[in-house]
């Protein structure tokens, strides 16, 4: 389905938890108070929504958290998801501290992708910015999934404090045949309170390193990443430029929160309480129904682009794990 604004709307990020094993100090540096059991979707709910979600033509969905796999039963939700007919793709966004264990699994069930965050590649530095990360437990994992053949891309957010790290970061995809993407910091709960490096900055050191480069213009995945290539890497360089080069215009998404809050974008504290009409007690057609008709109107209703250059309207109440990255 459109949006008014002319754009397909076909993919929606899930965020089972708001709960992390990490605090990474941009996004969940302390505890935050977690909402309670009962506030969050059941996954029975989560796949109503997903159900209603796909008749209206959304049919690829990015699994995130916080971190997904704290919350138990993620992976069965997310084969019950890939099983529904009609479903493209099923991802996952994960830190890949729980992953090693997880992985036979999700490989049997055919998961398209899963995307790894690694913000350095100096483990001392890495527990620094996690709040005790083990580094060689996900770089374990990466490799596992490598050589599973699992399509991988490693997230990492561009960072004053690592700008050293952005060169041993590409180098992941010339060892390995991952992608690796780089992140402009965003202005959203605490990315506020550390400073970023633009994708300009993080091109040039690249360009040194790899003169040839280049732009490839390709679409790798659903996201709003755009990929260069070097015939010395075996994967992308990618980036994920929401301050420096909007992609707004070419947004396909909605968010669901792990309460069940429909956002339209990361940005707006606007949106729909899902929750409440699955658990309205009505009958399951009806509810369904009425699912469709409000997720439709979210859809229509999508600002047009998001509000970082205006301060003020940045949501103050919604940090990245509530919103699901
Ligand atoms: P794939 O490439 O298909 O795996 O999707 P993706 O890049 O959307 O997935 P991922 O969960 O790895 O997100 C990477 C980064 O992009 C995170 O920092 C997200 O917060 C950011 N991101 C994803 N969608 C949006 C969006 O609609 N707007 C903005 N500003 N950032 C987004
Ligand atoms: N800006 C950019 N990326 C962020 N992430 C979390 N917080 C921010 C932020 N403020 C990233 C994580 C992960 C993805 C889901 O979102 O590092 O890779
Ligand atoms: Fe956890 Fe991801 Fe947030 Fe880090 S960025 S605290 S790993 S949800």
């Amino acid at each position: 389905m459109k949006d008014k604004w002319g754009r397909t709307i076909d993919y929606l990020r899930l965020s089972l938890t708001d709960r992390c094993n990490l605090r990474c100090r941009y996004c969940m540096p302390e505890a935050l108070d977690s909402v309670g059991h009962d506030a969050v979707l059941r996954y029975e709910e989560m796949m109503l929504i997903c159900r209603a979600a796909l008749a209206l033509g959304i049919d690829r969905f990015k699994i995130t958290g916080g971190e997904p796999l704290v919350r138990k039963g993620a992976v069965s939700f997310m084969q019950s998801l890939k099983d529904m007919d009609g479903v493209r793709s099923v991802t996952m966004t994960t830190n890949g501290l729980l992953l090693s264990a997880v992985l036979p699994d999700l490989v049997r069930f055919g998961i398209d992708g899963i995307n790894v965050s690694i913000d350095t590649l100096d483990a001392s530095q890495y527990a620094c910015l996690t709040g005790g990360g083990n580094l060689s437990v996900l770089l374990q994992a990466l490799k596992e999934a490598i050589s599973q053949r699992v399509n991988i891309k490693v997230n990492a957010v561009l960072l004053a404090e690592t700008r050293n790290q952005i060169l041993p970061l590409a180098e992941l995809a010339r060892t390995y045949p991952i992608d690796v993407r780089f992140i402009e910091l965003m202005p959203i709960g605490f990315g506020t309170t550390l400073d970023g490096i633009s994708e300009a900055e993080a091109l040039s050191l690249l360009v040194r390193a790899y003169p040839d480069l280049a732009a490839t213009g390709e679409r790798r995945g659903n996201g709003p990443a755009s990929y260069y290539q070097s015939r010395y890497l075996q994967g992308r360089i990618g980036f994920i430029a929401a301050n420096t080069h909007g992609f707004c215009s070419s947004c396909n998404r909605l968010r669901l929160t792990s309460t069940g809050f429909l956002k339209p974008c990361l940005c707006y504290d606007d949106g729909v309480d899902l929750r409440a009409i699955v658990r309205s007690g009505q009958r399951e057609n009806l509810i369904f129904q009425e699912l469709q008709r409000a997720i439709a109107g979210a859809i229509y209703e999508k600002p047009a682009k998001h509000c970082f250059a205006e301060k003020n309207h940045i949501s103050e109440h919604k940090t990245m794990n509530q919103i699901g990255g």
